[in-house]
């Protein structure tokens, strides 16, 4: 019997995206900026979120199914879009797979370390990533800087909840970003998908020398540098952007759209095995 031919990975091949839920869309939107032509996948294990506040094999279980799912869409590279997956599972799937997988982590690390002048980082995250000290850990590889961190866990609810104009939303980012602020960071590393909804108010509760750093923003330039260095890069003149939940479409499409900034169709729900 003939062997079935394995089709290759080419430049329009897609890429695949996941996240625990809605957040990894912000990361999406960015990539789709950076990335025009590049097709997408989503997935959002909307089953399963929160990742932040689960243990690391719980996530890691998750996470594999779903890069394997990913892998059966041929996606050439995937980009892990949420913080508290990436802490837990980068090094385990990168092991398991083999195609090129990036986490958000090690890009915003990278970009803090450029940005600060005093050397002095905050980083706020969920309490996976906080008590992972995965931002710690990426950053001392690569400089001798102080990091301060602070689990944020009431953030993501007021993001997916909408509230994030109401005053006890301010009430709360400001008991969360005062002990940073004591510490006379000069630099914020935003460490979670959710919170660059957050960004308005988190401004104005921090002095005007602290910058602002967004994992977001920082990956895209990533991925494109891996797909430039592979030649991997799409030649296509249009993108075509999929996405899949793993429960609830219907809420995903409604709430989604505040993340991605735009319209979401073409979903699905799928069961993972
Ligand atoms: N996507 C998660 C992260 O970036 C936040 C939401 C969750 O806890 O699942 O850590």
């Amino acid at each position: 019997m003939q062997k079935k031919q394995k089709k290759k990975i080419t430049n329009n091949n897609p890429i695949g995206i996941f996240d625990s839920g809605f957040g990894g869309l912000t990361v999406m939107s960015e990539i789709h900026k950076v990335l025009p032509y590049e097709n997408l996948i989503y997935f959002g294990d909307t089953a399963h979120v929160p990742y932040g506040s689960k243990s690391q094999n719980v996530v890691a279980k998750f996470s594999k199914e779903i890069a394997s799912f990913l892998i059966r869409q041929k996606v050439k590279l995937i980009v892990i879009a949420c913080n508290t997956a990436t802490a837990f599972t980068l090094p385990i799937l990168q092991k398991k797979f083999k195609i090129p997988i990036v986490g958000v982590i090690k890009p915003g690390a990278k970009i803090a370390i450029l940005t600060s002048k005093n050397k002095k980082i905050g980083v706020i995250g969920t309490e996976g990533t906080i008590n992972s000290n995965s931002y710690i850990k990426e950053i001392k590889k690569l400089a001798q800087i102080k990091v301060y961190q602070q689990a944020c866990p009431l953030f993501v609810p007021i993001v997916e909840e909408g509230l994030i104009n109401c005053d006890f939303a301010n009430a709360i980012v400001q008991k969360y970003i005062r002990p940073l602020l004591n510490k006379k960071i000069d630099t914020l590393v935003l460490g979670c998908t959710h919170y660059p909804l957050l960004k308005k108010i988190i401004k104005r509760n921090i002095k005007k020398n602290i910058t602002i750093i967004d994992s977001a923003q920082a990956i895209s330039q990533e991925v494109k540098n891996i797909l430039i260095q592979k030649n991997l890069l799409a030649n296509n003149n249009e993108s075509n952007l999929k996405f899949y939940v793993s429960d609830n479409p219907i809420k995903f499409k409604k709430i989604g759209c505040r993340f991605l900034g735009k319209k979401i169709i073409n979903i699905k729900k799928i069961d993972l095995e």
